[in-house]
């Protein structure tokens, strides 16, 4: 589903992106973490096509990432919403539904706006809206259109409790459905039940890859928790 090739990306002196490869496989979950600054965000945003890659090769089924026909093929939700002022929450499904050419998207908007609390929101204006509200509200953004592959980057920061775990129910439906996701996290609990696989980032470089339990037999003898095994993958030399 996503193939990625030898990617990099240099901010002035920062490797913020050193040769990564990997590839996703249609239906898997695949966690992306890593510390601040290991490159998650600038990864993710060079597969989505709206961060210039130095070189490398990004394809989606055998198509070019930034060709319109993959486009059509993902979503991508920023770690931080980019959301209009002065659109109402409504409005935004309204605009993604026009730019993906989504039918029913009204029934499939207000299903997404009950599983996410916004129901009574719905006139609302982004400039109105809490934080939390606004994640709310890219996440349904990025749902509406029912894509291949999901790219979200920290979709769970400052959601509360009962969006979080609806969060994963969906997920876990997507995945039911043969969906890809590709999802960046520092909530090391919400990928261990969820994740069938997850690539471990550090100084722009992909420093461990493969399935949890795997993982943790490597390092550990299958022991302890995954944060543990964060640590150990992360810590410095
Ligand atoms: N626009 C930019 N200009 C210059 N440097 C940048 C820019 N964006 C990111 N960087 C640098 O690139 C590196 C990787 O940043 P990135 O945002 O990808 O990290 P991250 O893994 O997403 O971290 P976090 O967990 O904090 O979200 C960092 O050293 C960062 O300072
Ligand atoms: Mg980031």
């Amino acid at each position: 589903m996503l193939k990625v090739n030898n990617l990099n990306k240099m901010f002035k002196k920062t490797m913020a992106v050193n040769g990564i490869s990997f590839t996703l496989n249609k239906g898997d979950v695949v966690g992306l973490l890593g510390p601040n600054g290991a490159g998650k965000s600038t990864t993710m945003k060079m597969i989505a096509g709206l961060l210039r890659k130095d070189y490398g090769d990004i394809e989606m089924d055998g198509i070019n990432n930034n060709l319109l026909k993959a486009k059509s093929k993902f979503t991508y939700i920023p770690e931080v919403p980019e959301l209009y002022e002065m659109l109402t929450v409504k409005e935004h499904l309204h605009f993604i539904a026009d730019a993906y050419d989504i039918d029913n998207w009204e029934e499939k908007a207000t299903k997404l706006f009950k599983r996410y609390d916004l129901y009574d929101k719905q006139d609302k204006l982004a400039k109105e809206l809490s934080k939390g509200m606004k994640q709310k509200v890219s996440i349904c953004c990025g749902l509406l259109p029912e894509p291949e592959l999901y790219l979200f980057d920290e979709p769970m920061i400052g959601l509360d409790p009962k969006a979080i775990r609806e969060t994963k129910l969906i997920f876990k439906e997507l995945s039911d459905q043969g969906k890809t996701i590709f999802v960046s996290t520092h909530l090391l609990d919400s990928i261990e039940n969820l994740c069938h696989r997850v690539l471990v980032m550090k100084n722009g470089r992909i420093i461990a890859d493969g399935d949890v339990k795997s993982l943790k037999n490597k390092l550990s003898n299958g022991k302890g928790s995954l944060e543990e095994l964060f640590l150990e993958v992360t810590k410095d030399e």
